[in-house]
């Protein structure tokens, strides 16, 4: 029964594992290779480098965005994001694809998730709020984030044609529909945040919020669960106007240590924030793919698909497709060690934080108002 395969292999939004099987979210979730989509993008405009390394690896509905953009057509965007702790690189290829698509003429929609972290991650609500601000809104300025065409709200605080999809979205789902797409612990917190989601996702649908026909929603593939659900609830709503929002998945980055690069773990990431000096030592520290001995190396080759050190190079720091293949060779080759890979790619990554950083003080008080804070 293909039910229970898919029993076994559960993406989780609320996971703290790292997702190791892009290929299962083709077979058992029906998401498409972004492969498929990647040349007719380039036939109008260069795809974003996070596109032609296939770390965005896959889509649902990609060729409506595709569509928006040859005849010009109006088009969205919606993301969200969970306001705890540092912002870190896990965290920026988000917003690195939203800024492709604003240059690309986008509306873009931005969620705070702060009903989330509040209920699910129960954090301190004081906290939530300066951090949104301080750390992730601040950050995606400096990015490059443009303020024109932008909307950022909290899930607290917008609104009230918002939080009447929550409602009426709610008639429409069973418990059982739940509970086979997000598991079976399921608590009320958890069930406010599935609802409240949708709401981000579908809302730039809405007359009120532009009358979006084209959305797209990029997110990490743990998000794909509020996806799903959030396309079958549209076509429940068809007779309303909704349609089914359509979404790319990127990979999820490796944390430093070799597990999920995540908040919780120091660690694990570097924050936009941390101090040149500390981003150096943390990768000067890291797990790489290389052999146990130089010697080993030389002869073997080093392994960098499975090196955190070259997931920040082709993640992050190089944009130049061929410069990073030459590192790949050579790495692969074993002409590379190591110890030499990590001192130049402790330049580039000291080079892009100390520009970062002098960005971000140049927009913090930016931040702080181009979004409507809760007062309460
Ligand atoms: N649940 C997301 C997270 O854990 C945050 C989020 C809330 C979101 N609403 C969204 C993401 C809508 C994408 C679209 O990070
Ligand atoms: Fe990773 Fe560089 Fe070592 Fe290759 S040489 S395994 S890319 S650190």
């Amino acid at each position: 029964m293909v039910f229970s395969i898919v029993e076994h292999f559960r993406l989780s939004p609320w996971a703290s594992e790292k997702i190791t099987e892009y290929e299962k979210l083709f077979k058992y979730f029906g998401i498409k290779p972004f492969t498929e989509v990647l040349s007719k993008l380039a036939q109008i405009t260069e795809p974003h480098m996070l596109m032609r390394r296939g770390i965005v690896f896959g889509h649902r509905d990609f060729e409506k965005v595709i569509e928006a953009l040859k005849e010009r057509k109006r088009f969205a965007i919606l993301t969200g994001l969970m306001p705890s702790g540092k912002m870190h690189f896990g965290h920026k290829m988000v917003i690195d694809q939203v800024i492709y698509y604003q240059k690309l003429g986008a509306e873009i929609f931005i969620v705070i998730a702060d009903a989330e972290a509040y209920a699910v991650r129960r954090l301190d609500r004081k906290e939530i709020i300066n951090t949104a601000i301080n750390e992730y809104i601040a950050n995606y300025l400096a990015l490059g984030l443009e303020t024109h065409r932008l909307h950022v709200y909290f899930q607290t605080n917008y609104k009230r044609e918002y939080y009447r999809l929550i409602q009426l979205f709610s008639r429409k789902v069973t418990m059982a529909e739940l509970k086979a797409i997000y598991g079976e612990d399921l608590e009320p917190g958890k069930i406010m945040a599935i609802f409240t989601q949708l709401a981000d996702i579908l809302h730039p649908e809405l007359p009120e919020f532009g009358g979006f026909k084209t959305v797209l929603v990029p997110v990490g593939a743990d998000q794909d669960p509020h996806l799903r659900l959030a396309r079958d609830v549209a076509d429940r709503y068809s007779e309303l106007g909704f349609e089914r929002p359509a979404a790319t998945y990127h990979k999820l980055m490796t944390g430093l240590d070799g597990g999920k690069m995540s908040s919780s773990r120091p660690e694990s990431y570097i924050a936009l924030t941390d101090p040149p000096e500390l981003a150096s030592r943390k990768i000067l520290r890291s797990l790489t793919g290389g052999r146990a001995t130089a010697r080993e190396q030389r002869e073997l080759g080093g392994q960098p698909e499975k090196c955190p050190v070259f997931e920040m190079l082709s993640y992050h720091l190089i944009e130049d497709d061929n410069e990073l293949m030459r590192i790949y060779d050579e790495c692969k080759s074993g002409r590379l060690l190591c110890g030499e890979c990590k001192l130049r790619t402790r330049e580039m990554l000291v080079k892009f934080l100390e520009k970062h950083q002098e960005r971000l003080e140049k927009v913090k008080d930016l931040a702080k108002q181009i979004v409507k804070q809760p007062n309460f």
